[in-house]
């Protein structure tokens, strides 16, 4: 990768090895699932809320799907389909925790590096204390530091990359890249490194590698960027003492918020994007009145979120939607089917932008709602809106075939291929 003109030019062949839902990295988590799961999870949900079972095993998907409390062998796995019983379980924490370490009363090693080992798997107070240091970066009113600071040089980097040449593949030649680059320049790293990140999660030591000498140097000079917000911050132990993070820390850090900002909005575009340009008169809708658009993307994060399964360990016996859980099972929630829950949205399989506005479970609920759902919407905003922007006539290219929405545990377009102009 390299920078052009101020334009980001990204090794093409590698971004779309890498952010292929049907091969390569995210091919794990059950890429190869092309089918629409919908009609199966309203199934379960109409014969009871919770169901014995994995998602993908009681969807019918025998391939190999690695995922958030999978494959946890030797435990008994339940699922939930219902939206009353995806929320009680995510706001009730001391039941429905959100690590095995929790159920047996261990603590997480954070020496360990890895995204099990973040925030994201922590319960109670040490979840509040962690979360609440970076909490002050991604509030709402923080959007426009994003906004100025990262994502929309990205966005017209992009845009000026492609717009000469009357037609793109908006899934690798834009949702990709925002997401990546605005989360790894906001961590120090350099443009021509965002793609080994990408490729590095699951090998610490690589990771480590790469932001030792970024700490070190913000350490040494902080500058305004995210980086610099872990190395400063003051984290309060139990007894009142303060103590910056330590390096372990920081990377666990580092991690889970490389990992969850790029892989995730990179999809959620694409599925708001497919979803607009499948109906033409609603690109213009959304082009001519701008306040549309938010409507656009909470809707494609109910009727079509992402990443559709998240779960949670059962720390004691317990019954929820009249079935019995017993203590260190995994109970996996269905976002995907929540999000289509009958009994809380009228016709919900339709991509309504009109509907009443009423949150949904596409960034989650509870202690552990998406911390980045701010940033998330500012990238798709500014993304989507600059390209209704700067790209007359915006539609799908009718000689290649239409995106198809695919993937069972990260859901996502194929190819969004579009001409303009
Ligand atoms: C459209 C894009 C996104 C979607 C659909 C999404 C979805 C989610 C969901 C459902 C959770 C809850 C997981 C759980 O309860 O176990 C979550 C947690 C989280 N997300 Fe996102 N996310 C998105 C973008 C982002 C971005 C851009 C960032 C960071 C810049 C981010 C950072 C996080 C973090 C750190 C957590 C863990 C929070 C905690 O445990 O307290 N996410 N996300």
């Amino acid at each position: 990768m390299s920078i052009d003109g101020g334009a980001p030019r990204l090794d093409i062949d590698r971004v779309r090895e890498l952010f292929d839902l049907r091969g390569g990295s995210v091919a794990f988590s059950g890429g190869g699932f092309h089918d629409d799961p919908y009609p199966r999870w309203h199934e379960l949900r109409e014969t009871g809320p919770v169901h014995e079972g994995m998602v993908h095993e009681l969807t019918g998907f025998d391939g190999p799907a690695y995922w958030h409390g999978l494959p946890e062998e030797g435990r008994r796995h339940f699922s939930c389909f219902s939206f009353d019983t995806c929320d009680e379980a995510q706001r009730t924490p001391e039941v429905f925790a959100s690590s095995p370490e929790t159920v047996e009363g261990r603590e997480i090693d954070i020496s360990q590096i890895s995204v099990f080992n973040s925030m994201l798997a922590m319960d109670g107070p040490r979840h509040r204390r962690y979360r609440s240091l970076v909490q002050p970066s991604f509030v709402p009113p923080r959007a426009q530091w994003w906004i100025t600071s990262w994502i929309d040089g990205t966005v017209h980097g992009l845009i000026d990359a492609f717009v000469a040449d009357g037609r793109a593949e908006l899934n690798i030649d834009f949702c990709a890249a925002i997401p990546l680059l605005t989360i790894t320049s906001s961590f120090g790293i350099p443009v021509d490194q965002a793609l080994e990140v990408r490729s590095q999660f699951s090998n610490p030591d690589r990771m480590i590698e790469i932001l030792e000498p970024i700490v070190a140097a913000r350490r040494a000079e902080p500058q305004d960027d995210l980086i610099s917000v872990l190395v400063e911050a003051e984290l309060a132990d139990e007894d009142g003492t303060r103590h910056t993070l330590s390096d372990p820390e920081i990377y666990s850090f580092a991690i889970l918020l490389l990992g969850a900002g790029s892989g995730t909005t990179w999809k959620q575009m694409g599925i708001t994007l497919t979803a607009l340009l499948r109906e033409p008169a609603l690109v213009e809708r959304v082009r001519a009145d701008r306040t549309l658009l938010r409507a656009a993307i909470e809707e494609s994060l109910r009727w079509e979120a992402t990443d559709p399964m998240f779960s949670r360990w059962v720390t004691t016996d317990t019954t929820l939607g009249g079935v019995d859980l017993p203590k260190g099972s995994v109970l996996h929630l269905c976002l995907g089917a929540a999000n289509r829950d009958p009994a809380r949205w009228e016709r919900p399989d339709e991509y309504d932008i009109d509907r009443p506005a009423k949150p949904s479970q596409g960034f989650g609920s509870g202690p552990h709602i998406c911390l980045g759902m701010h940033v998330a919407r500012a990238e798709l905003f500014t993304g989507i809106s600059a390209l209704l922007d700067r790209l007359p006539d915006l539609r799908l290219d009718p000689d290649a075939p239409a995106p198809e929405i695919i993937g069972l545990y990260e859901r996502g377009a194929t190819e969004i291929p579009v001409v303009f102009g």
